[in-house]
């Protein structure tokens, strides 16, 4: 071997084996900012199936026939032409909230007569379960019956209720259980008419009696509890462009979505239309996942509630339609009854329809967003009356404000820095970027003005493709990425205070937008490897951040590590959090610099995988999930192997 050449391997060894021995310093007694209870939280937009077809439990698809095409989900059965028929009518100068409804006739007392439902890509049913059917009736003449079956996709029967007699002289519930004596991912409901005569139906629904906290034609318990083990600080809703609609006419309105649920208007979704290479025809919002049961949602979950309301402005990316600013009292004052319907008492008109869905108590919320993912002069016009009149009436409520939909450019430039002259409460911002973006920008807000208004990462997904591409996987390089640049949200939050992974939910056989953080069909759901690092910085949140260093800086990229470190008042643990996005494990010493002991055991919770294409999936829920073990702390250090392409989580107790 050359001289030249020895003398280049001598120094190569001598400098990595310098780097190896660097040890990691935690400087556990100098809090650094406090970390927000809100700081990790949950993003749900009415997306992909997420609240009918998903969330929601109902199995029914266009239940009340307000769909474009009243009768899309339905098909007629009848094995003898003219047994009966079915007519779809509409009573819209007397309720224009409903206003169609299906008048059944049966012509003859032989032959089979009935309607069968599709459900949401079919029904998930399973053995052994109660389903509840209910409808709305009136009987017109003569005498009807009706019972319900399930099919499987064959045509099997798994599951028959008993007979419901239309009677009595007006509109009125019925209803009936049965026990599913199978089980089937994409099963279809009949309901088969008896009797002759005339009966007009509307709300035709079934829901599977086991709900989350078992709450009658409530949310599924399988999602809600995926949302639920993540402990999300907060919960933002309805959206996401959903707020916005297509034009202001499909814009999310709340006020609509309270109450009894066969008045909450069905409207479609704008995401029906959006993507020609995902079109999703039947996609509508029957808001039985409307704002009472997102407020209660809210509060089960332990979140504090975060809506986000229409601020006169349609989607820009679709018709950028607006409000004339002189119009946009109503507009307003859903931002100011909201308020009302969750703070204020039963003696206010908003407070008291609360009370009447059954919450008599506040659901305390404290932050609003005025506007979704809004850009321009038009939205600081917009934004200048909306604070105005909700600080002049709610001094105390924080407003949320958008920076638009990218995390740089003029566009961004111009909210940016109009918003912090206007001293804006929390801006938020949305990042659809590649997972090297993600990494890089770790260190996105070191330099952030720390007096100015604080952050809401409202939006962001690291895209395997790239943004919109219907390619995109939820893959472990994406998650893996997100965790680094996660590190650096934390190692800022006194700067920023929420963050969410967008979007949340996707049905298999439903979506329109990939990657999504939670996966679901019919049956059964699964969490992506983006889920689990939520989850772990949710579970790991702690109360004060405090300084991890090497060679005193921070772990912001350097050497393919990435950490940050924060105490947990309620435990006291110290808890780091370490990502090593190279493909060589890194040993490491790690210090605690502290006053106080350490207890000689402490906890490693690791996510890993050697491939960084790898995913999760229905059949193999848990590929990619967190591994619990314990190591020794030699008084107050730690001897850390991090596995190639890792994220670990160290709790250790100090005494
Ligand atoms: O999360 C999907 C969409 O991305 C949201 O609706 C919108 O706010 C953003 O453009």
């Amino acid at each position: 071997m050359k001289l030249t050449r020895i003398i280049f391997v001598a120094i190569l060894l001598s400098s990595s084996s310098f780097l190896y021995a660097q040890p990691i310093i935690v400087k556990a007694d100098n809090p650094t900012a406090t970390i927000q209870p809100t700081m990790w939280g949950i993003f749900f937009e009415d997306i992909n199936f997420a609240a009918d077809g998903g969330l929601y439990a109902e199995l029914v698809k266009n239940r009340s026939f307000e769909f474009a095409a009243p009768m899309m989900g339905w098909t007629l059965q009848q094995q003898t032409p003219n047994t009966g028929t079915v007519l779809v009518t509409n009573r819209l100068g007397t309720d224009s909230s409903n206003p169609r409804y299906i008048r059944v006739t049966r012509n003859t007392e032989t032959g089979n007569f009935g309607l069968t439902n599709e459900g949401f890509r079919g029904m998930g049913i399973k053995q052994n379960e109660q389903y509840n059917f209910s409808v709305l009736a009136k009987p017109e003449s003569g005498n009807i019956t009706l019972h319900v079956q399930l099919v499987d996709s064959t045509g099997k029967s798994f599951g028959e209720s008993q007979s419901i007699n239309i009677s009595g002289n007006n509109w009125q519930q019925y209803k009936t259980s049965f026990t599913a004596t199978g089980t089937a991912l994409k099963a279809k409901m009949s309901v088969w008419f008896e009797g002759k005569g005339v009966a007009d139906l509307d709300m035709i629904s079934l829901f599977p009696q086991h709900t989350w906290k078992e709450r009658p034609n409530g949310l599924r318990a399988d999602l809600v509890q995926l949302l639920a083990d993540m402990k999300p600080g907060f919960i933002r809703f309805p959206g996401g462009c959903i707020v916005e609609g297509r034009e202001l006419a499909t814009r999310y309105q709340w006020k609509k979505t309270v109450g009894p649920v066969e008045d909450r208007k069905v409207i479609v979704n704008r995401w029906n239309t959006e993507f020609a290479h995902r079109p999703t025809p039947d996609y509508f919002q029957s808001f039985g996942l409307g704002f009472y049961e997102y407020f209660q949602l809210a509060e089960d979950i332990g979140a504090s509630p975060l809506p986000i309301l229409n601020c006169g402005m349609a989607c820009q990316f679709n018709t950028a339609e607006v409000v004339d600013t002189t119009q946009l009292d109503p507009y307003i004052q859903d931002a100011l009854d909201l308020i009302e319907f969750a703070n204020g008492d039963a003696s206010t008109k908003w407070g008291h329809l609360r009370e009447v869905m059954g919450h008599p108590a506040p659901f305390n919320l404290k932050l609003m967003g005025v506007g979704n993912e809004q850009w321009g002069p038009q939205y600081i016009e917009r934004y200048k009356i909306f604070t105005r009149a909700i600080k002049s009436k709610y001094p105390n409520i924080q407003l949320v404000n958008s920076v638009g939909p990218s995390p740089d450019g003029d566009m961004f430039n111009f909210l940016n820095d109009t918003l912090r002259a206007l001293h804006a409460d929390i801006l938020d911002e949305h990042y659809y970027q590649s997972p090297s973006w993600f990494q890089n920008h770790a260190t996105r807000y070191d330099n952030y003005d720390r007096n100015g208004p604080k952050i809401f990462a409202g939006e962001y997904a690291a895209q395997s493709v790239a943004t919109v591409s219907p390619l995109n996987k939820n893959n472990w390089l994406c998650a893996l990425s997100e965790a680094a640049f996660m590190t650096g949200l934390e190692r800022n939050a006194d700067v920023v205070k929420m963050a969410s992974y967008a979007p949340l939910f996707a049905h298999v056989d439903g979506w329109q937008w990939t990657p999504d953080l939670i996966w679901f069909n019919n049956l059964n759901s699964y969490g992506t490897p983006d889920y689990y690092v939520q989850k772990l910085f949710s579970d790991n949140k702690g109360s004060n951040e405090v300084a991890i260093l090497m060679n005193n800086e921070a772990l912001k990229g350097k050497d393919s590590l990435y950490a940050s470190a924060c105490t947990d008042a309620a435990s006291n643990e110290l808890v780091l959090k370490i990502v090593n996005t190279s493909s060589q494990p890194v040993s490491k010493q790690i210090n605690i610099d502290s006053k106080k002991k350490a207890d000689a055991k402490a906890t490693i919770t690791m996510l890993q995988s050697s491939n960084l294409d790898a995913v999760n999936s229905i059949e193999s829920p848990q590929n990619i999930s967190p591994q619990t073990n314990e190591i020794d702390v030699k008084g107050k250090q730690l001897s850390l192997t991090l596995s190639p392409y890792s994220f670990t989580i160290v709790r250790v107790k100090m005494l």
